[in-house]
């Protein structure tokens, strides 16, 4: 073989793109139920929209960004979070003139140059959720309660919530000076990457994993005691909020995600026990992009999952339990089956006059149907048949073409009944309606 996908991206077969529907579907439940909307964005913006919003400083930007000039010289990036475009289109098409508040949401690809390990990807799917409109920390619990419900849905347990509030830009500043006078003393025993960030955006260093450095960092202040009256009252509205929800959290005050934008809450989703990249969702509210875009103070708050690491994390999870009852129960829904209701086993040349216009027939009676195109032996199309799980198997010889008949053999009974031709899809429908009746009594 001469190519294979680059690294970092993998393909979904057949049989995982089911579960990938499957998830996509309790998605747009989930948003359903809680009133939000879909929208599309384009797969790549301006550079700069990232620059300034993601942020100049942060490893999104810096390293992990896909960017190329094209042909009429602009600067274009495959998107590697979906916030930034998805505020833009807000701008851009009117939305944010409408006012009140506005619910969104997005299921896409999108690009990071990242080092890939499990959970880790370059190309990397995430299902995210947007809100504009609102300032107060109801919204900020209500998203939450979505992602939560999103997770239960699909059967995750043992996800573990965590809360904090990076303040306003003026307690940020604050506490920013704090923790530069606490890590001042021991600033040239820091690593390189330390030593930037506490240059840039300070706040960055709490994400700092490695131990040697962590061992430096003794008791660091806490950014819970430097917020303002105003965001102290929003962080307690959150909490509170959280608490009549009866959703259990901790609170982290290291947590300050790796984008710039955030302004008081934050929060992060993390499935203890997956490996290193365990977050499987996380977001906060960004008070000031709408702004920053050029358009009226709107605040705003979102979070977005990882698709890939939440359906490693599934299927990890049964894969102890029992998954292949799980796999089953999600096949049984017809949406995401992948087996044909009907097998046509077509025996010689006259037999294959008649295949396209019964596969018809059935398509357009909504039965699921195909045929062997490659004219094996009887044996091999009904190996075929049963392999692929079919419910039926419709028999057509010399001697069924002559007399305008088929035979319909029932797979899971093994009877088998001539049917003419053109009635085949009304019997089948009515078996189908009848079987229906059979399992809701
Ligand atoms: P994020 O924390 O950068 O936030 O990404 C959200 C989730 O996407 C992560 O928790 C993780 O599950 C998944 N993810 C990120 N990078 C990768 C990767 N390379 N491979 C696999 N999965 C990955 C954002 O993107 C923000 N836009 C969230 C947000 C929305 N904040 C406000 N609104």
């Amino acid at each position: 073989m001469k190519f294979s996908a680059p690294r970092g991206t993998k393909d979904i077969l057949p049989e995982e793109a089911a579960r990938w529907q499957w998830l996509e579907a309790q998605f747009r439940e989930q948003c359903r139920l809680y009133g939000f909307q879909e929208i599309r964005t384009p797969l790549f913006e301006e550079t700069e929209l990232f620059a300034r919003s993601t942020g100049e400083e942060t490893e999104i930007v810096t390293k992990q960004m896909y960017t190329f000039t094209d042909r009429g010289g602009r600067s274009l990036t495959l998107r590697p979070e979906g916030t930034p475009g998805v505020v833009r289109a807000y701008l851009q098409s009117g939305m944010a003139d409408k006012g009140g508040v506005q619910r969104l949401f997005y299921f896409g690809p999108f690009f990071r140059y990242e080092r890939p390990q499990a959970g880790r990807f370059r190309q990397f799917h995430q299902a995210g959720v947007e809100v504009f409109g609102t300032d107060g920390p109801q919204m900020d619990a209500e998203v939450i309660a979505l992602l939560l419900d999103f997770l239960k849905s699909l059967g995750i347990e043992g996800a573990v919530l965590k809360i904090n509030s990076t303040g306003c830009k003026v307690c940020r500043e604050a506490y920013r000076e704090a923790l530069r006078k606490a890590l001042a003393p021991v600033l040239d025993q820091l690593c390189e990457w330390c030593q930037e960030r506490y240059k840039g955006n300070t706040l960055r260093i709490l994400d700092e994993k490695r131990p040697s450095c962590r061992a430096l960092f003794g008791d660091l202040p806490s950014i819970l005691d430097y917020l303002d009256e105003g965001c102290k009252e929003h962080f307690a509205g959150l909490r509170a909020q959280l608490d009549l929800l009866k959703i259990p959290y901790e609170i982290d005050p290291k947590i300050v995600r790796g984008l710039d934008y955030y302004t008081r809450t934050v929060f992060e989703v993390s499935q203890p026990g997956i490996g290193a990249q365990d977050a499987l969702g996380g977001g906060g509210r960004y008070d000031n992009m709408v702004e920053e875009f050029g358009g009226k103070p709107t605040p705003a708050v979102g979070w977005a999952a990882g698709v890939d690491r939440i359906l490693g994390a599934l299927f990890d999870q049964k894969k102890n339990k029992d998954v292949e009852e799980f796999l089953l129960q999600i096949r049984r829904h017809h949406a995401y089956s992948l087996s044909p209701k009907v097998f046509i086993v077509n025996i010689g040349l006259e037999a294959r006059r008649y295949i396209l216009p019964l596969l018809n027939a059935l398509h357009n009676a909504q039965i699921s149907a195909i045929d062997d195109p490659l004219g094996r032996s009887p044996k091999t199309q009904m190996k075929e048949a049963a392999q692929r799980n079919c419910r039926w198997a419709v028999i057509i010889g010399e001697n069924e073409s002559r007399q305008g008949i088929v035979k319909l053999h029932d797979m899971e009974s093994g009877s088998e009944s001539d049917i003419n031709r053109d009635n085949l899809a009304q019997e089948l429908r009515k078996r189908l309606a009848e079987e229906k009746k059979a399992t809701t009594e």
